[in-house]
């Protein structure tokens, strides 16, 4: 029996391919689902269409569903179509008529989109959260290996000392910018669309304004048609942070991916954490990693994806909307899993001490030695020619000590200034409030 039941039912295979596996999808929506009737029904007493003690018994029933949801024990019936209905389904079976007043003013197209709010709401700080641990330990690793130097790489030729300070200190940094992108989803999805209803509103005096507030929003999506039109935008722009985030973490795992390889040797893991091969007895792969690569690869299409399912639809509600579900969940459980991943390998990382002192690496130290000379008096190019000239005849000499003091380089990282600059970024989500 569905909600807009008039009577018939729809053919089986209909139902099928409408909902495929949107009711599994839902169930990750049913918290929100009963937070936002909360709302919604003590704004509609709060305007005469519950009486109190209707407000009362509606409160306490949902509240029930609610303790039904956290232990595990809701589930969508067969033959109902989507967790909407099933709350509603479930109030009516329990209260009667009361149950069947909650949906005044109020359409499934809105009540999808509050839940979908909510719930972004709520991923957008997990996975800042997440971040927020990566991006701690790879700021402890950079300050324990912060004398540790490793060759860095132009065109992956030698070029010059780099160190694993700085190293993994780069990535904590950029971070930060992906967490400038999540706050900015974040302020996007906290928005209240309640109240726009199937997207044009209605002719109840609802007062929009309270369920902003019951439901903690910063403001509201105030255009009927705007709110709907946030359907796809919401999920749009938590993907290109997720995406931003997938290009650093996966950039990360590439190179230690590379460095891995027998002819860097710059870092190995633990045997129990590498994975071997069904013929090569010697292999320690980095399959972790692989794996981590690839699925951030994927994630960076999400927002593809998105931008696509939703290029040219008409203005207003289109069931192509329900397909995004399907592409946003898993991308956020696929991110939150490969940070804390990348989290826990790195609590393991062993760095080889001892990279410069092979003579491979003894043009990484020319640039220093020009420096020097011209620290010493000698114009630069002229110090530029006279160590080309040893390099290219011979008689060149590395010098491996560095000194590099400016903001940033090896010899001054910067780490509290980036850390703060991170707490400035994602503040917003992480003391956000409830
Ligand atoms: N499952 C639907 C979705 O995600 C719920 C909204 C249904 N609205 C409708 N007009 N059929 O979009």
């Amino acid at each position: 029996m569905k909600l807009w039941s008039k009577g018939f039912e729809p053919d089986k295979m209909i139902e099928e391919f409408t909902v495929g596996n949107d009711r599994e999808l839902d169930m990750r929506l049913a918290q929100y689902d009963v937070e936002g009737s909360m709302a919604h029904i003590r704004m509609l007493e709060s305007i005469g269409l519950l009486q109190p003690d209707e407000l009362h018994k509606l409160l306490e029933a949902l509240e029930q569903i609610l303790g039904e949801i956290r232990r595990g024990e809701f589930t969508i019936e067969p033959g109902i179509e989507d967790v909407h209905s099933q709350v509603e389904f479930l109030l009516t079976q329990r209260l009667g008529d009361i149950g069947k007043k909650i949906h005044s003013g109020r359409s499934r197209n809105d009540q999808v989109l509050v839940d979908l709010k909510l719930f972004m709401r709520a991923e957008l700080r997990s996975i800042a959260a997440d971040v927020k641990t990566l991006f701690d330990t790879l700021q402890k690793l950079s300050e324990e290996h912060r004398d540790t130097l490793m060759p860095g790489y132009t065109h992956l030729q030698v070029a010059m000392p780099s160190s694993f300070g700085l190293w993994f200190g780069a990535y904590a940094e950029a971070l930060v910018d992906d967490v400038e992108l999540l706050a900015a989803a974040y302020r996007i999805a906290d928005q209240n669309p309640l109240g726009s209803a199937a997207g044009y509103g209605s002719s109840f005096p609802l007062d929009r304004e309270m369920t902003t507030r019951l439901l903690h929003f910063r403001t509201l999506h105030y255009n009927v048609v705007a709110a709907q039109m946030s359907r796809g935008k919401t999920e749009r722009a938590a993907s290109m942070a997720i995406a931003a985030i997938a290009s650093t973490l996966g950039h990360l795992a590439m190179d230690v991916c590379m460095w891995m390889c027998q002819n860097f040797g710059f870092v190995s893991f633990p045997d129990e954490l590498t994975t071997g091969s069904s013929i090569m007895p010697h292999k320690k792969n980095p399959d972790v990693f692989e794996i981590m690569r690839g699925k951030c690869n994927r994630l960076q299409a999400v927002p593809n994806e998105i931008a696509l399912l939703t290029a040219n639809l008409p203005l207003g509600y289109n069931r192509d909307l329900q397909l995004l579900k399907d592409i946003i969940f898993p991308a956020t459980a696929e991110l939150r899993s490969c940070l804390r991943m990348a989290d826990f390998m790195l609590h393991h990382i062993r760095v080889r001490k001892d990279i410069i002192d092979n003579p491979r690496y003894d043009y990484l130290f020319t640039v220093e030695e020009v420096n020097r000379r011209t620290l010493g008096g000698m114009p630069f190019r002229e110090a530029y020619r006279t160590v080309g000239m040893e390099v290219q005849n011979g008689t060149y000499k590395p010098n491996k000590e560095v000194h590099h003091t400016h903001a940033g380089s090896i010899g001054r990282l910067c780490n509290a200034e980036i850390a703060l600059k991170m707490q400035q970024a994602i503040d917003p989500l992480i003391s956000s409030a409830e």
